[in-house]
This record gives structure tokens, sequence and C-alpha cells, in this order.
């Protein structure tokens, strides 16, 4: 009932105000109103007052937009949803859903001397999916925090245990939020210091003794270990035919850009944004790749972002760019712990 008169007062003042707005517009905003009640309820959002829902519903209202006349481009090879994301400006989001921090001036870290050890690998098949090797666990859900980078070395941490020991556990991002305090917990942080924290503290502990909490804590030491490694490595920088070695042997930690409001609204298909930059502000885990019936090849990213945001938690996205730095700039900074 409330939302049939907000809907009435919102075509009511829009026609009044209208005057310069084309009858399409003054439809889209009726709709919009519309959409926004019905995308509240699906994601739970309640707003505390009315001015809060206004000043939302704009940025809404440009996020719909955004998403609606994507869509309508058939000449995409994915397409675009409204999600939880939907209410939040791209600057919200990205303080909000991300958190890669590279240091400055150091886009290489301190092992770049050290061999790529799958220099040689010959055989990279067609595809490869480590969800059916059993390697891969649920996705998960960084929520409010900044810790992507928690969640992109945990999952290769995760991976690389199924592979050599062969029992697949669920690893903990809080204990590398609340006590790697080389990174910044929910400030944002870099795979390669969680992976140098879990070889320091000789070990990670399970997600189900130390839960996440999408916030710091104190930093509780006294959990027993459950996986270890013993280093980590690099893959040779702006190349996606290293990177493919890589991912054929385990699942690869990568940074990307994730900013763009195309990747925040991804539903489905295979991700190519013209407007994506190599400017890196997230971090994934690269757990497959293949080509799909169009016959493109794309690269299987594990997101921390639930299971309602693209495929069911993951971004198909092109493999092989023209640009060294591969699509969004995912071939630039990439990880792989060792066992
Ligand atoms: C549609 O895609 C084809 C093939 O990639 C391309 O050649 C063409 O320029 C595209 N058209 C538009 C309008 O983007
Ligand atoms: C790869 O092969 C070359 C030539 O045989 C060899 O020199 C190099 O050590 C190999 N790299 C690794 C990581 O095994």
């Amino acid at each position: 009932m409330a939302s049939v008169i907000f809907l009435i007062l919102a075509i009511l003042s829009c026609s009044r105000t209208s005057g310069a707005t084309s009858r399409g517009g003054g439809l889209f905003e009726a709709s919009a109103v519309e959409k926004h009640e019905q995308w509240m309820s699906r994601f739970h959002r309640v707003y505390s007052h009315d001015a809060e829902k206004a000043s939302r519903f704009e940025i809404f209202k440009k996020n719909l937009k955004f998403v609606e006349s994507f869509n309508m481009n058939t000449n995409k090879t994915y397409k675009l949803d409204v999600n939880k994301f939907s209410d939040l400006t791209d600057e919200e989001f990205q303080a909000r859903y991300m958190g890669l921090l590279v240091p400055e001036g150091k886009t290489r870290t301190s092992q770049e001397t050290v061999s790529f050890r799958y220099e040689n690998v010959s055989e990279t098949g067609e595809s490869m999916d480590w969800r059916q090797k059993g390697a891969v666990t649920a996705v998960k859900n960084q929520g409010h925090c900044g810790c992507c980078w928690a969640f992109s070395a945990v999952a290769a941490v995760e991976g690389i245990m199924k592979i050599a020991k062969g029992e697949l556990v669920s690893l903990s991002e809080q204990q590398l939020v609340d006590c790697n305090r080389e990174n910044k917990g929910c400030g944002g942080g870099i795979m390669w210091k969680a992976f140098n924290y879990i070889i320091n503290n000789q070990g990670i502990t399970t997600e189900d003794s130390y839960p996440y909490q999408a916030s710091q804590q104190t930093c509780d030491s006294t959990h027993s270990i459950a996986a270890t490694i013993s280093a980590y490595e690099t893959v040779p920088q702006n190349d996606e035919e290293a990177l493919l070695k890589a991912v054929s042997q385990q699942p690869v930690s990568v940074a990307i850009d994730g900013s763009g409001a195309a990747f925040k609204h991804y539903s489905g298909g295979i991700f190519e944004d013209e407007d994506c930059g190599t400017h890196l502000t997230h971090a994934v885990t690269i757990v497959g790749y293949g080509t799909s019936e169009e016959g493109i090849k794309y690269w299987l990213l594990k997101n921390s972002w639930g299971e309602q945001w693209g495929e069911d938690g993951y971004m198909r996205i092109k493999r092989d760019v023209d640009a060294p730095e591969g699509a969004c700039g995912l071939a630039k900074l990439a990880f792989y712990p060792l066992a």
C-alpha cells in the first residue's frame, strides 16, 4: 500500500516538474520507483528516513538506467543486472567491497628473481575448472569490509592444500584480517603479504574455528593450525600465457580493476569492458579457464561478493586480449602459494 502511494506521488510530482522531460523519462521515473521498491524488498534494504530513501533512490535510478541501457545493446557478450550494490555510488562501492592496496612503487615483490616454476608447463589443455577437481570452497562474502585480499589469498591456499594434501578445507579470512599486521584489515591489503603471514605464522586455521566477522577484531592466536604453505611465487607480469600455465597447475590470486559500473553489476556471460582500466583495486582468485560455445576464450574468477553476484558468485572474463595486462589488468599482479 505504501509503495502504491509512493508510486502515485512520484508520478504526480514527476508530471508536475517534467515540463522539460520527455514522456519516456516520466515513464522511466515511475517504473524506477516501482523497481526500487521491489529491489528494497528483494535485498532486505531498509532506510532509516525518507531523506535517505530519496537520495538512495537517485543513485539506484542512475544504476538502473546504466544496467537497462547496457542490456539493450545486443552486441555484448555479457549481461548486467541490478544487485545488492545498486544503491551505492561507485566510490562507496569501491571503499566497502574491494580493498586491494598495492604498495607504493612496488608492483613487484622481493621474489621476482625467483624462477617461475611453471615456465616449462606445456600441456595446459583446452579448459580447466578447479571446482570440478574439488579444489574450490563455496563462494564467500566479504560483506562491508575491504579485505578482498584475504579472500583472494585464502582461496589460493585452499586450492593448493587440496591439490597437495588431498583435502579441501575452508580456511580463515578473519585470522588474516585480525592478525596480518602488514596488511590493513578491512582497510585493504595485498595477497603476498598474506602469504608471508601464513608462512611466518607456520599456518592458518579453519573458517569454522575462526569464523568471518566482516570487521577487524583483536587477533586471537589460540587456534590450531589447519594448513601451511612454504612459499609463494609471482607469475611473470603482463603475460597471459604464463598465467595460463600457472592456473593449469593451481588456483592463482590476482589483482584486478573491479571498480567499474559494469563489473559491479555483472550478472553473467563473458565480461569484457572497454571502460575497464588497469588500475588495480580488487583481488579475486582465478580458478579455471575455457572457451565459450561462441568461441570466446575466458578466465574463470572466484569473487567474494556472495552467490548473488555474477554467475553464482563467479565471473567469466575475456582471456587472451590484445593488452598484455589482460582484461581489467588481471595479468599484472598474480601470485600462487606453494605447499
Ligand atoms: C558488434 O560486434 C561485432 C563483432 O565483434 C563488431 O564488428 C561490430 O562493430 C559491433 N557493432 C557495434 C554496434 O558495436
Ligand atoms: C625450463 O627449461 C629450461 C630449458 O630446459 C631450463 O633451463 C629451466 O631450468 C627450466 N625451468 C624450470 C622452472 O624447470
